[in-house]
Protein backbone atom coordinates (compact mmCIF):
# COMPACT_ATOMS: atom_id res chain seq x y z
CA UNK A 1 0.00 0.00 0.00
CA UNK A 2 1.42 3.39 -0.92
CA UNK A 3 2.39 5.71 1.86
CA UNK A 4 -0.55 7.89 1.38
CA UNK A 5 -3.37 5.57 0.93
CA UNK A 6 -1.78 4.14 4.47
CA UNK A 7 -2.21 7.13 6.31
CA UNK A 8 -5.26 7.94 4.91
CA UNK A 9 -7.09 4.61 6.26
CA UNK A 10 -5.22 4.97 9.22
CA UNK A 11 -6.76 8.61 10.18
CA UNK A 12 -10.08 6.99 8.59
CA UNK A 13 -9.67 5.01 11.84
CA UNK A 14 -9.54 7.76 13.92
CA UNK A 15 -12.85 9.33 13.19
CA UNK A 16 -14.04 5.51 14.78
CA UNK A 17 -11.69 5.00 17.52
CA UNK A 18 -12.87 8.51 18.73
CA UNK A 19 -16.48 7.59 18.55
CA UNK A 20 -16.02 4.26 20.47
CA UNK A 21 -13.28 5.11 22.94
CA UNK A 22 -14.64 3.18 26.03
CA UNK A 23 -17.31 1.34 24.51
CA UNK A 24 -17.61 -1.99 25.02
CA UNK A 25 -18.20 -4.22 22.21
CA UNK A 26 -19.69 -8.21 22.61
CA UNK A 27 -18.02 -10.87 19.80
CA UNK A 28 -18.97 -14.14 19.44
CA UNK A 29 -17.29 -16.92 18.26
CA UNK A 30 -19.33 -19.93 16.27
CA UNK A 31 -17.40 -23.39 16.76
CA UNK A 32 -16.04 -23.25 13.01
CA UNK A 33 -14.22 -20.04 13.92
CA UNK A 34 -12.22 -21.39 16.54
CA UNK A 35 -11.22 -24.15 13.99
CA UNK A 36 -8.52 -22.26 12.00
CA UNK A 37 -5.49 -21.11 13.75
CA UNK A 38 -4.99 -18.16 11.26
CA UNK A 39 -8.21 -16.40 11.21
CA UNK A 40 -7.84 -16.89 15.17
CA UNK A 41 -4.43 -15.38 15.06
CA UNK A 42 -6.12 -12.44 13.72
CA UNK A 43 -8.94 -12.11 15.70
CA UNK A 44 -6.71 -12.22 18.49
CA UNK A 45 -4.34 -9.00 16.98
CA UNK A 46 -7.70 -6.92 16.23
CA UNK A 47 -8.99 -7.75 20.00
CA UNK A 48 -5.88 -6.67 21.70
CA UNK A 49 -5.22 -3.61 18.58
CA UNK A 50 -8.75 -2.55 19.99
CA UNK A 51 -8.23 -2.88 23.56
CA UNK A 52 -4.87 -0.91 23.39
CA UNK A 53 -7.40 1.79 21.76
CA UNK A 54 -9.71 1.83 24.65
CA UNK A 55 -12.25 -0.19 23.25
CA UNK A 56 -13.44 -2.94 25.51
CA UNK A 57 -14.37 -6.06 23.62
CA UNK A 58 -15.38 -9.27 25.50
CA UNK A 59 -15.25 -12.53 23.69
CA UNK A 60 -18.33 -15.06 24.37
CA UNK A 61 -17.53 -18.32 21.97
CA UNK A 62 -19.66 -21.50 20.58
CA UNK A 63 -18.26 -24.72 20.42
CA UNK A 64 -20.38 -26.59 18.05
CA UNK A 65 -18.12 -28.96 15.87
CA UNK A 66 -15.13 -29.52 18.45
CA UNK A 67 -18.48 -30.76 20.73
CA UNK A 68 -19.73 -32.66 18.22
CA UNK A 69 -16.65 -34.74 17.35
CA UNK A 70 -15.46 -34.99 21.09
CA UNK A 71 -19.35 -36.70 21.87
CA UNK A 72 -18.71 -38.65 18.44
CA UNK A 73 -15.33 -40.00 20.02
CA UNK A 74 -17.60 -41.34 23.04
CA UNK A 75 -19.62 -42.86 20.85
CA UNK A 76 -22.71 -40.09 21.17
CA UNK A 77 -24.54 -39.34 18.45
CA UNK A 78 -25.11 -35.24 18.62
CA UNK A 79 -28.96 -34.33 17.86
CA UNK A 80 -30.30 -30.81 17.54
CA UNK A 81 -33.49 -29.08 17.87
CA UNK A 82 -34.15 -25.75 16.04
CA UNK A 83 -30.36 -25.31 16.60
CA UNK A 84 -30.04 -25.95 20.06
CA UNK A 85 -28.21 -29.19 20.95
CA UNK A 86 -29.63 -32.07 23.14
CA UNK A 87 -28.11 -32.35 26.25
CA UNK A 88 -27.82 -35.52 28.66
CA UNK A 89 -25.75 -35.48 31.73
CA UNK A 90 -22.60 -37.13 30.03
CA UNK A 91 -22.83 -34.64 27.28
CA UNK A 92 -22.87 -31.83 29.78
CA UNK A 93 -19.76 -33.18 30.69
CA UNK A 94 -18.12 -33.25 27.51
CA UNK A 95 -19.67 -29.64 26.56
CA UNK A 96 -17.70 -28.29 29.48
CA UNK A 97 -14.53 -30.74 29.16
CA UNK A 98 -14.53 -29.11 25.58
CA UNK A 99 -15.65 -25.60 26.25
CA UNK A 100 -13.89 -24.50 29.08
CA UNK A 101 -11.10 -27.34 29.21
CA UNK A 102 -10.04 -26.40 25.26
CA UNK A 103 -11.62 -23.65 23.48
CA UNK A 104 -11.51 -21.19 26.39
CA UNK A 105 -8.27 -21.33 27.26
CA UNK A 106 -7.25 -21.55 23.60
CA UNK A 107 -8.75 -18.42 23.08
CA UNK A 108 -7.46 -16.86 26.34
CA UNK A 109 -3.63 -18.27 25.43
CA UNK A 110 -4.01 -16.56 21.52
CA UNK A 111 -5.12 -13.31 23.21
CA UNK A 112 -1.96 -13.20 25.76
CA UNK A 113 0.49 -14.36 22.74
CA UNK A 114 -0.51 -11.07 20.92
CA UNK A 115 0.08 -9.15 23.90
CA UNK A 116 -3.22 -8.42 25.47
CA UNK A 117 -4.36 -10.01 29.11
CA UNK A 118 -7.11 -12.02 28.24
CA UNK A 119 -9.37 -14.10 31.88
CA UNK A 120 -11.31 -17.08 31.09
CA UNK A 121 -14.36 -17.46 32.47
CA UNK A 122 -17.48 -19.63 32.25
CA UNK A 123 -20.86 -18.58 33.52
CA UNK A 124 -20.36 -20.17 36.64
CA UNK A 125 -17.97 -17.32 37.46
CA UNK A 126 -18.74 -14.57 39.88
CA UNK A 127 -22.74 -16.26 38.90
CA UNK A 128 -22.75 -14.66 35.43
CA UNK A 129 -25.05 -16.54 33.99
CA UNK A 130 -27.80 -17.74 36.48
CA UNK A 131 -30.15 -20.33 34.40
CA UNK A 132 -32.99 -22.64 34.86
CA UNK A 133 -34.03 -25.70 32.47
CA UNK A 134 -35.87 -25.00 29.42
CA UNK A 135 -39.56 -25.86 29.38
CA UNK A 136 -40.47 -27.13 26.50
CA UNK A 137 -42.42 -30.20 24.16
CA UNK A 138 -39.00 -32.20 23.32
CA UNK A 139 -36.96 -32.20 26.68
CA UNK A 140 -33.40 -30.79 25.84
CA UNK A 141 -32.19 -32.18 29.24
CA UNK A 142 -29.34 -29.98 30.43
CA UNK A 143 -30.27 -26.92 28.15
CA UNK A 144 -30.80 -23.94 30.08
CA UNK A 145 -32.47 -20.25 29.95
CA UNK A 146 -30.08 -17.58 31.07
CA UNK A 147 -32.62 -15.81 34.23
CA UNK A 148 -30.24 -13.34 35.63
CA UNK A 149 -26.55 -12.31 33.98
CA UNK A 150 -24.61 -10.61 36.82
CA UNK A 151 -21.91 -8.42 35.10
CA UNK A 152 -20.24 -7.71 38.03
CA UNK A 153 -17.44 -9.33 37.74
CA UNK A 154 -16.99 -8.45 33.85
CA UNK A 155 -17.22 -5.27 34.47
CA UNK A 156 -14.44 -5.11 36.96
CA UNK A 157 -11.68 -6.70 34.38
CA UNK A 158 -12.78 -4.20 31.65
CA UNK A 159 -12.61 -1.59 33.97
CA UNK A 160 -8.44 -2.91 34.79
CA UNK A 161 -8.74 -3.86 30.92
CA UNK A 162 -8.52 -7.56 30.65
CA UNK A 163 -9.98 -8.97 28.05
CA UNK A 164 -13.18 -11.53 29.22
CA UNK A 165 -13.41 -14.47 27.39
CA UNK A 166 -16.38 -16.39 28.04
CA UNK A 167 -18.29 -20.16 27.92
CA UNK A 168 -22.07 -20.19 27.97
CA UNK A 169 -22.27 -22.73 30.39
CA UNK A 170 -24.53 -21.37 32.93
CA UNK A 171 -26.00 -22.75 36.00
CA UNK A 172 -29.25 -23.43 38.03
CA UNK A 173 -30.51 -22.76 41.72
CA UNK A 174 -29.69 -26.72 42.40
CA UNK A 175 -25.97 -26.19 41.68
CA UNK A 176 -26.71 -28.20 37.84
CA UNK A 177 -24.17 -27.12 35.15
CA UNK A 178 -26.64 -25.81 31.98
CA UNK A 179 -25.13 -26.12 28.30
CA UNK A 180 -26.67 -22.11 26.91
CA UNK A 181 -26.70 -21.27 23.44
CA UNK A 182 -23.95 -18.51 23.05
CA UNK A 183 -25.54 -16.46 20.70
CA UNK A 184 -28.51 -15.98 23.34
CA UNK A 185 -25.29 -15.79 26.42
CA UNK A 186 -23.78 -13.33 24.16
CA UNK A 187 -26.74 -10.95 23.35
CA UNK A 188 -28.04 -11.22 27.17
CA UNK A 189 -24.47 -10.13 28.38
CA UNK A 190 -24.13 -7.48 25.46
CA UNK A 191 -27.60 -5.98 26.88
CA UNK A 192 -26.42 -6.04 30.78
CA UNK A 193 -23.22 -4.60 29.90
CA UNK A 194 -25.00 -1.69 27.76
CA UNK A 195 -22.48 -2.65 24.75
CA UNK A 196 -23.22 -0.54 21.76
CA UNK A 197 -21.93 -3.71 19.10
CA UNK A 198 -22.58 -7.23 18.99
CA UNK A 199 -20.90 -9.38 16.32
CA UNK A 200 -21.58 -12.74 15.71
CA UNK A 201 -18.38 -14.27 13.38
CA UNK A 202 -19.60 -17.43 11.76
CA UNK A 203 -19.37 -19.70 8.67
CA UNK A 204 -21.87 -17.83 6.82
CA UNK A 205 -21.27 -14.52 4.73
CA UNK A 206 -23.95 -14.10 6.77
CA UNK A 207 -28.26 -14.04 6.48
CA UNK A 208 -29.29 -15.39 3.49
CA UNK A 209 -32.90 -15.05 1.94
CA UNK A 210 -35.09 -17.56 0.28
CA UNK A 211 -32.51 -17.45 -2.56
CA UNK A 212 -29.57 -17.95 -1.08
CA UNK A 213 -28.78 -14.16 -1.75
CA UNK A 214 -27.00 -12.32 1.54
CA UNK A 215 -29.12 -9.57 3.19
CA UNK A 216 -26.98 -7.10 4.04
CA UNK A 217 -28.95 -4.76 6.39
CA UNK A 218 -32.37 -5.78 8.04
CA UNK A 219 -34.95 -4.61 10.48
CA UNK A 220 -35.90 -6.57 13.64
CA UNK A 221 -39.07 -6.73 11.95
CA UNK A 222 -37.84 -8.31 8.83
CA UNK A 223 -35.60 -10.88 11.25
CA UNK A 224 -38.55 -11.74 13.03
CA UNK A 225 -40.12 -12.63 9.46
CA UNK A 226 -37.75 -14.57 8.31
CA UNK A 227 -37.57 -17.06 11.42
CA UNK A 228 -41.65 -17.20 11.41
CA UNK A 229 -41.43 -18.27 7.75
CA UNK A 230 -38.94 -20.69 7.89
CA UNK A 231 -36.15 -18.39 5.88
CA UNK A 232 -33.63 -18.95 9.54
CA UNK A 233 -33.29 -22.20 10.65
CA UNK A 234 -31.04 -24.70 12.43
CA UNK A 235 -28.38 -22.32 14.12
CA UNK A 236 -29.55 -19.45 12.52
CA UNK A 237 -32.28 -19.27 14.44
CA UNK A 238 -30.74 -18.43 18.02
CA UNK A 239 -28.71 -15.68 15.97
CA UNK A 240 -30.85 -14.16 14.73
CA UNK A 241 -33.07 -14.31 18.24
CA UNK A 242 -30.37 -12.78 19.98
CA UNK A 243 -29.50 -9.96 17.26
CA UNK A 244 -33.36 -9.27 17.72
CA UNK A 245 -32.92 -9.40 21.61
CA UNK A 246 -29.72 -6.72 21.54
CA UNK A 247 -31.23 -4.29 19.38
CA UNK A 248 -34.79 -4.17 20.91
CA UNK A 249 -32.16 -3.77 24.35
CA UNK A 250 -30.37 -0.98 23.77
CA UNK A 251 -27.13 -2.48 21.74
CA UNK A 252 -26.78 0.45 18.63
CA UNK A 253 -25.74 -2.43 16.34
CA UNK A 254 -26.03 -6.45 15.67
CA UNK A 255 -23.61 -7.92 12.82
CA UNK A 256 -23.40 -11.38 11.64
CA UNK A 257 -20.62 -11.90 9.92
CA UNK A 258 -18.15 -14.49 8.10
CA UNK A 259 -14.77 -14.98 10.12
CA UNK A 260 -11.82 -14.29 7.68
CA UNK A 261 -8.50 -13.02 8.49
CA UNK A 262 -9.03 -9.02 10.41
CA UNK A 263 -12.72 -9.20 9.29
CA UNK A 264 -13.62 -7.55 12.93
CA UNK A 265 -11.21 -5.45 12.80
CA UNK A 266 -12.84 -3.90 9.30
CA UNK A 267 -15.96 -4.12 10.19
CA UNK A 268 -15.55 -2.03 13.24
CA UNK A 269 -12.79 0.56 11.94
CA UNK A 270 -13.95 0.53 8.18
CA UNK A 271 -16.69 1.52 6.52
CA UNK A 272 -16.68 -1.71 4.38
CA UNK A 273 -18.99 -3.93 6.05
CA UNK A 274 -19.48 -7.30 5.30
CA UNK A 275 -22.09 -9.78 6.04
CA UNK A 276 -25.60 -8.85 7.48
CA UNK A 277 -26.57 -6.08 10.04
CA UNK A 278 -29.58 -5.82 11.98
CA UNK A 279 -30.85 -2.44 13.48
CA UNK A 280 -34.11 -1.39 15.37
CA UNK A 281 -35.51 0.68 12.27
N1 LIG B 1 -31.25 -17.96 6.28
C1 LIG B 1 -30.05 -18.42 6.66
N2 LIG B 1 -28.92 -17.71 6.35
C2 LIG B 1 -27.69 -18.16 6.69
N3 LIG B 1 -27.48 -19.31 7.39
C3 LIG B 1 -28.55 -20.06 7.74
C4 LIG B 1 -29.88 -19.65 7.39
N4 LIG B 1 -30.73 -20.57 7.87
C5 LIG B 1 -29.99 -21.52 8.47
N5 LIG B 1 -28.69 -21.24 8.43
C6 LIG B 1 -27.63 -22.09 9.02
O1 LIG B 1 -27.17 -21.48 10.24
C7 LIG B 1 -25.80 -21.86 10.41
C8 LIG B 1 -25.11 -20.90 11.39
O2 LIG B 1 -25.36 -21.28 12.71
P1 LIG B 1 -24.41 -22.26 13.54
O3 LIG B 1 -25.06 -22.45 14.87
O4 LIG B 1 -24.13 -23.47 12.75
O5 LIG B 1 -23.04 -21.46 13.64
P2 LIG B 1 -22.39 -20.68 14.87
O6 LIG B 1 -23.47 -20.19 15.79
O7 LIG B 1 -21.49 -19.64 14.27
O8 LIG B 1 -21.52 -21.75 15.60
P3 LIG B 1 -21.72 -22.39 17.07
O9 LIG B 1 -23.16 -22.79 17.18
O10 LIG B 1 -20.76 -23.50 17.07
O11 LIG B 1 -21.37 -21.33 18.07
C9 LIG B 1 -25.25 -21.80 9.01
O12 LIG B 1 -24.14 -22.64 8.87
C10 LIG B 1 -26.43 -22.26 8.13
O13 LIG B 1 -26.33 -23.62 7.84
MG1 LIG C 1 -24.82 -21.60 16.77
Amino acid sequence: MEEKTLSQVLIKALHYVKSFRGQVFVIKLGGEVMCDERVMDCLAEDLVLLNSMDIKPVVVHGGGRDISDAMKRFGKVPEFVEGLRVTDAETMDIVKMVLIGKINTGIVAKINKQGGSAVGLSGKSGKLFMAQRRKQKIDLGFVGDITEVNTELVSVLLEKNYIPVISPVGFDSGGDSLNINADTAASRLAVSLGASKLVFMTSVEGVLDKKNKLISKLTVKQAKKLIAEGTASAGMIPKLEACIHSVEGGVARAHIIKSREHAFLQEVLTSKGTGSMVYLK
